[in-house]
């Protein structure tokens, strides 16, 4: 009990968000703690890419020292992956590039970092004020305030704002005049001289490309680039894990091992049924709490559905063909990362809540209460295919050509790592949903989905004034959200490297390249 109460004590509330200079912790003996400062924001497949602008990042520090902030961090300084199955979700994509001052390949992105780097310097000339001066607040007019520090020498900084974000101010300060851009803060480590403001950003900028290289095998005796090829059957493999009448939840069920659920059932057609007929296709109507879903049909691909980063749930609606007797229904649900914040999250579910085949004239064969066997995760992932013992299966056919838009289906192949010493991404625009792994590593989920959002839901420019918020400078749409996918360098051996690919739906492996991040 004295522990517990110990604790409390300790606890410091702070501020996460793309502002804290209104922050105020509950009591004013605590320190000011910014733990979070967004520069940027994450994104999710089939969203936007989201920007923000660093004269407002910079505009947000100042204003937090100006008004007696003590501990500022970045979150996220240094964009990153989310290896393997680690991103969170529904949706958030394997790079976590985060438009961050350093890139999620370790470039720094420019101006952001310069600018960023300049703001820090200006700030840490106010070094001794800020920790053993005194503050003030002083208003010069409407939007217009100082903070300003002093201590008993005589020595004095003031971080002067103008915090409307529209028109530019001229204001007096100690008898001298500041010219203040919109939305901007001016930092005066002695009170009189301007070094740096928010808003005029002298950093230089760079461009960054990603510069294609084809896969090259590493055993230079092979005449024609060599893949080998796994196919796996839609449904159940091995032993079923049970059979249950109607659905389950996805989430309470795979306990996150996988992202995959297979369910199967088989529905029985009579030979007059009227579907059977040409022209009176029946059409297959899955509803899912998310958050994506393969659908099979007596073994055959019958087409892909998933939800968008707000809304997980979607619901499936593809004709199919059926034919007289037993006819398999195979679907594999998905999860595309698992959220991680928020209250009750262990309640919100996904997975498929209900399947029918509508034929024509209101037709309806409701096959959510059937009995539907289950099994968890892939055939591949229980045989290990990318990790030592199972890429030696002798299930893998060679083949110079490997097949194209065939969905379930494992690819691996010997390559070199891609010259020099830039930073190393796979273009996988080609191909359509699944895993990749090097040398054993999880490179992530892939997925160069198309972003959903209209042209007109992305900006041409980004005006930097005026509260930010994720939606407001975000560019890529009508794009694929993530078409690059980082394979860290110290992941590659001289050569002999082992690249492994799981496609869900089919994709076109001969047109994998890797890419090297250059700045140009
Ligand atoms: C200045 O304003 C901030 C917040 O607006 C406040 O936390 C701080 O106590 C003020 N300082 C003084 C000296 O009034
Ligand atoms: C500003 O000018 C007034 C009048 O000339 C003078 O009294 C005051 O000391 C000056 N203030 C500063 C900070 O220089
Ligand atoms: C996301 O899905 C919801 C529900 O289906 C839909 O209303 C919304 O328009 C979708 N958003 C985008 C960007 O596609
Ligand atoms: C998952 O299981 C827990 C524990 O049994 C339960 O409380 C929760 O409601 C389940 N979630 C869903 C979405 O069914
Ligand atoms: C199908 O159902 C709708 C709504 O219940 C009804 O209006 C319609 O007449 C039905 N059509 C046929 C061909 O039975
Ligand atoms: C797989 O086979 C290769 C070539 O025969 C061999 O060098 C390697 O050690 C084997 N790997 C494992 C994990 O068995």
């Amino acid at each position: 009990m004295t522990t517990w109460l110990f604790m409390i004590h300790l606890q410091i509330d702070t501020c996460n968000s793309f502002y804290c200079d209104q922050f105020t912790p509950t009591s004013p003996n605590r320190p000011k703690i910014w733990t979070e400062n967004w520069p940027g924001w994450f994104k999710t497949f089939g969203g936007r890419d989201p920007h923000r602008p660093v004269e407002d990042v910079a505009f947000s520090v100042a204003r937090f020292f100006q008004k007696g902030g003590s501990v500022h961090n970045y979150y996220m300084y240094h964009g990153g992956t989310n290896f393997g199955r680690t991103a969170g979700g529904p949706f958030i994509t394997t790079s976590y590039d985060y438009d961050a001052p350093i890139d999620e390949y370790g470039l720094p992105r420019l101006p952001k970092w310069g600018h960023l780097k300049e703001l820090h310097k200006a700030i840490k000339l106010c070094e001794h004020l800020l920790l053993h001066g005194k503050s003030v607040n002083i208003s010069l007019g409407p939007s217009v305030e100082a903070g300003v520090y002093t201590d008993s020498t005589g020595a004095c900084a003031a971080f002067i704002s103008n915090a409307d974000d529209k028109n530019d101010k001229t204001v007096e300060f100690r008898n001298a005049s500041y010219h203040l851009p919109a939305w901007s803060v001016s930092i005066l480590p002695d009170c009189k001289n301007v070094v740096f403001n928010t808003a005029k950003v002298s950093s230089p900028t760079n461009k960054v490309a990603m510069v294609p290289e084809k896969l090259q095998q590493s055993d230079k005796g092979q005449k024609t680039f060599k893949w080998d090829v796994l196919k796996e059957n839609p449904g159940i493999w091995g032993k079923a894990d049970f059979v249950k009448n109607g659905f389950v939840d996805h989430i309470n069920t795979t306990k996150d091992t996988t992202d995959y659920l297979w369910h199967t059932t088989s529905v029985l057609i009579g030979e007059n049924e009227e579907f059977l007929k040409k022209g009176s296709e029946p059409v297959l109507l899955i509803e899912s709490k998310g958050h994506a879903l393969h659908a099979f049909v007596n073994q055959k691909y019958q087409g892909t559905a998933y939800g968008n980063g707000s809304h997980s749930a979607f619901t499936f609606k593809n004709p199919i063909s059926l034919k007289a007797g037993k006819n398999e229904i195979a679907l594999l649900s998905l999860t595309v990362g698992l959220q991680t914040a928020g209250p009750f999250y262990e309640f919100v579910g996904a997975g498929v809540t209900s399947v029918k085949i509508n034929g024509p004239n209101n037709r309806t064969i409701d096959l959510s209460s059937n009995a539907w066997t289950y099994k968890i995760g892939v055939q591949g992932e229980h045989l290990r295919l990318p990790q030592g013992d199972g890429l030696n299966n002798t299930k893998w056919t060679s083949t110079s050509e490997p097949p194209k838009g065939q969905a379930l289906t494992w690819y691996k192949a010997i390559v070199d790592a891609p010259p020099g010493d830039e930073p190393v991404g796979l273009d996988m625009l080609y191909m359509g949903k699944g895993l990749a792994w090097l040398n054993g590593e999880e490179i992530g989920r892939y997925w160069p989905r198309i972003s959903e959002f209209k042209k007109e839901d992305c900006v041409q420019e980004c005006d930097y004034r005026g509260k930010f918020n994720p939606d407001k400078c975000v560019t890529g749409c009508g794009e694929p959200t993530q078409r690059w996918y980082h394979v860290p360098r110290s992941w590659f051996k001289p050569s002999g490297n082992v690249l492994v690919f799981f496609e869900e739906k089919g994709g076109d492996p001969a047109k994998i390249t890797f890419v090297r991040r250059k700045v140009v």
